[in-house]
This record gives structure tokens, C-alpha cells and sequence, in this order.
């Protein structure tokens, strides 16, 4: 549908501009009448919504979501791009997603290193095999994204049940493709938790090959146990007690970074899911507190 709304609201620039930081909570459509309803400032620092969910959507939906990027610094999420793709990239998608991250003063774009198109949309992330070829291809597409929007963009680890033909760890194939496109790396810590128990193996030596230097900012979810080697990566739970321990040595390792809330399903009310925002702000505030944290001060 397009947009109905006033071209002269439309190209307005969002009232904040303070650089991404704190704690941020991904929006859902289905939060909005909550929102609307209530008067105070939810105690965030930032918001992320699914630019697919939102371009070209007009009409009331439309006229709140240019109210809320006015008052909360925005981060874009994206669904649909299929990086990993066999198709070419969707390159008229490309240019509206470029003016609606212009419009709306996103801080930060991201997508998940998988894909979800082939002739068709998949409706779902699929994992890209590990592999040289694969590096390539994808660093490929990436460079030409970030010449397509103008800006750099983040790529999402992301979680996978089965990965066929791979030639390489998860890991190296994540840094490989960092390298080579020279882009950056939005962490998910429940991702994470997630690929280490179903692929057996180990979440903290995991982390430590991570390349903190680019990572712009990290999501933590809930996810679903299906049995103890099995996790379900369904962000419709809160978050597990061992996620919280992996994002604060996440903190540890990269440093304290902007952290999104992710719910998907089960969604409580919001001011259930501000207690779990609460609990990232702690966390963030012990870890800015460890003198042994990275690019602490010598001397306080
Ligand atoms: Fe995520």
C-alpha cells in the first residue's frame, strides 16, 4: 500500500539525533496501542523496528510510527533482504529502504548473515553454507548493499539447525565475511547460546573470536527448550539466566555495547518487558564499573 502520509511530515528529521547507545527494545506493531495510550517516555534509549513491516505503510499506523522515530533514536532490523541469496538483490527494494532510513533518521541498519529468497520468499532464515565460495559471494552482496544505502551496515549471527556442505566453523566463516566486506557485526548473544548447544559446542571460546572492534550493537531474546541439546531459537520467552551470564561477558569482551530486547511471541505487556530492559541497564552499568573492562581508564 503506499504511503498516505504528508510528504512535508515525511521528510522531517526525527528531534534526536544523540548517538546509538543504552538500551533499546524492538518494536512491534502489536505494542503500538499500548504505546499510544500511555503518556510517559518508555525508559529506553532507542527503539528497532523491521523496515519491511513499516515502508510504505501510511494511515494511522504510519502517522504513529513517525510520532514515536521523533521522539526515540531508531535502529532498522531487516527480514527480507536475503544476503545469502542465488537471486539477484532486490534493487528497487534497496532504494526504498535507503529513503526510508533517511526519512526516519535510523542510527543503524542491520540484517541477518542467511537468506530467505530463491526463486520465492521462503518465509524463513536459512543458514548460508560455510564455505570459501560462500564467503565471497556474500562479502560480494554486502559491498554492494552498502553502496546501494550509502552507509555501512551490520550483519546478524544468526541461529541455524543443520549446516550443510560447510567447509569451515561458524566462526571463521563469520569473520571472513566481516573481513571481506569490511562491515560490521550486530552480536546476538541468545543466537549465540542457541547454536552452542545445538551444535555442541562452547559459547565463551565462541565470544572470544568475535571481532569486538565491529560490533555496533548486540540483541538478547528468550528462546524455546525443546529438550536439553535442543533450543529453539523463538524469542517468545524471557531471557535465560545463562544469556544474561553470556551478555555480560559479552560486555567483558567487546565492551559495553547498545543492547536490544527482542519478543516476538507471548508478548507481555510493556511493562513486563521494561523489567528485562531494566535488567540489560544493570548489567551494562556493572560492566562500565569493572576497572578491567575494555577501554577503561587507567586511572578514574
Ligand atoms: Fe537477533
Amino acid at each position: 500500500m503506499p504511503s498516505t502520509a504528508p510528504q512535508s511530515a515525511m521528510s522531517s528529521q526525527p528531534t534526536t539525533r544523540e548517538p546509538l547507545h543504552g538500551v533499546g527494545l524492538g518494536l512491534r506493531r502489536s505494542m503500538l496501542p499500548e504505546l499510544a495510550g500511555r503518556d510517559d517516555r518508555l525508559d529506553v534509549d532507542f527503539l528497532e523496528i523491521a523496515p519491511e513491516n513499516w515502508i510504505g505503510v501510511g494511515g494511522i499506523y504510519g502517522r504513529r510510527l513517525r510520532e514515536l522515530t521523533r521522539r526515540y533514536p531508531f535502529v532498522n532490523h531487516g527480514l527480507s533482504l536475503s544476503i545469502g541469496g542465488p537471486g539477484p538483490l532486490d534493487r528497487e527494494f534497496l532504494r526504498r529502504l535507503r529513503r526510508f532510513l533517511d526519512q526516519h533518521g535510523a542510527l543503524c541498519y542491520s540484517e541477518h548473515l542467511s537468506y530467505c529468497s530463491d526463486d520465492g520468499h521462503l518465509y524463513d532464515l536459512m543458514p548460508i553454507p560455510f564455505t570459501e565460495a560462500a564467503v565471497r559471494r556474500v562479502a560480494a552482496r554486502i559491498v554492494e548493499v552498502q553502496d546501494a544505502l550509502g552507509r555501512r551496515i551490520a550483519v546478524e549471527n544468526v541461529s541455524y539447525y543443520a549446516a550443510p556442505g560447510a567447509e569451515m566453523s561458524e566462526l571463521d566463516f563469520l569473520n571472513a565475511v566481516l573481513e571481506q566486506a569490511d562491515c560490521d557485526l550486530m552480536l546476538d548473544v541468545n543466537n549465540i547460546y542457541v547454536n552452542s548447544i545445538n551444535h555442541r559446542y562452547d559459547a565463551a571460546a565462541f565470544l572470544a573470536g568475535v571481532p569486538a572492534s565491529r560490533v555496533v550493537y548486540m540483541h538478547v531474546a528468550g528462546h524455546y527448550v525443546e529438550a536439553e541439546d535442543l533450543r529453539v531459537d523463538t524469542h517468545g520467552a524471557d531471557v535465560c539466566d545463562p544469556v544474561w551470564e553470556l551478555l555480560a561477558a559479552a560486555y567483558r569482551h567487546c565492551g559495553v555495547r547498545p543492547t536490544v530486547l527482542e519478543r516476538d511471541f507471548n508478548i507481555p505487556p510493556l511493562d513486563v518487558l521494561l523489567q528485562e530492559v531494566e535488567v540489560i541497564r544493570r548489567l551494562q552499568a556493572a560492566a562500565l564499573e569493572d576497572p578491567g573492562r575494555p577501554g577503561a581508564r587507567m586511572s578514574a
